[in-house]
């Protein structure tokens, strides 16, 4: 692995494959948790990178009853569908482990009204009102969670919203800026050719995609990505 340090704040580790991403970083999850002596916040990325490294985090020596999960986003589907990534948490990770899970419920109301509670159930939840460590992934086009580039999400103050998202055609539920960026750490976990462009962008030349406005805000971030990922970058020493 390739481990570049930057400004002290944030790091880049380069992993040949996706599978030793996938272990590279269940091993700096548990790691954290079991370094923790308290209650500990772990907010879960969606969409698909993340699912190996769950499953290896279910399998490692964690100790899941101080651990309280919960969802960077979450669509506006049942929690049975197949886009819900409640669905996807539980199948991969939460519903193998004895730890809390705190899920926004996406079958009742509005989506404004499940973000605000969703967000007032997770500032109760977070010690000191702050995230321990939350995994990010990263969309092709600079988004994170499910905040995507030149929406009214990125100005939202609260601490979870709902945000209507066209290219998807659904409504999603998200951290807002603010609250991701007050995680005492971040793991932005981002694998593929298809997110090469992007991420040189943003580690190269500060592109200030969400996701990019997310680590600049943020305490201790660690850029964990395959070496398809990281194909692009002029700052990683070959
Ligand atoms: C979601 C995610 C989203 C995801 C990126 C990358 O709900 O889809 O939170 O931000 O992390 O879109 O998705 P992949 O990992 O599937 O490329």
């Amino acid at each position: 692995m390739l481990a570049v340090e930057y400004f002290g704040t944030m790091s880049l580790h380069v992993l040949p494959t996706a599978d030793d991403l996938a272990a590279a970083a269940a091993a700096r999850i548990a790691d954290a948790i079991n370094t923790t002596d308290r209650t500990f916040s772990l907010g879960l990325a969606g969409g698909g990178t993340p699912a190996a490294t769950y499953r290896r985090l279910a399998k490692a020596e964690v100790q899941w009853s101080r651990v309280v999960m919960w969802l960077g986003d979450e669509r506006w589907v049942p929690h049975d569908h197949e886009e819900s990534n409640t669905r996807m948490a539980r199948s991969t990770l939460v519903d193998h482990v004895l730890s809390a899970f705190l899920a926004p419920d996406t079958a009742f109301g509005d989506p404004e009204e499940a973000a605000a509670h969703y967000g007032d159930a997770l500032r109760e939840a977070f010690h000191d009102g702050r995230p321990d460590l939350v995994l990010l992934g990263m969309g092709d086009d600079g988004h994170t969670a499910s905040l995507f580039p030149g929406t009214d999400a990125l100005a939202a103050e609260g601490a979870y919203l709902a945000t209507w998202v066209e290219q998807k055609g659904l409504w999603r539920l998200t951290a807002s800026l603010p609250l991701l960026a007050s995680a005492r750490e971040i793991i932005f976990l981002v694998q593929g050719e298809s997110k090469a462009g992007v991420l040189a962008e943003i580690i190269d030349d500060g592109r200030p995609y969400p996701a990019q406005q997310v680590a600049a805000g943020a305490a201790n971030v660690h850029w964990m990505v395959d070496e398809a990922a990281a194909s692009r970058l002029r700052s990683v020493p070959r």
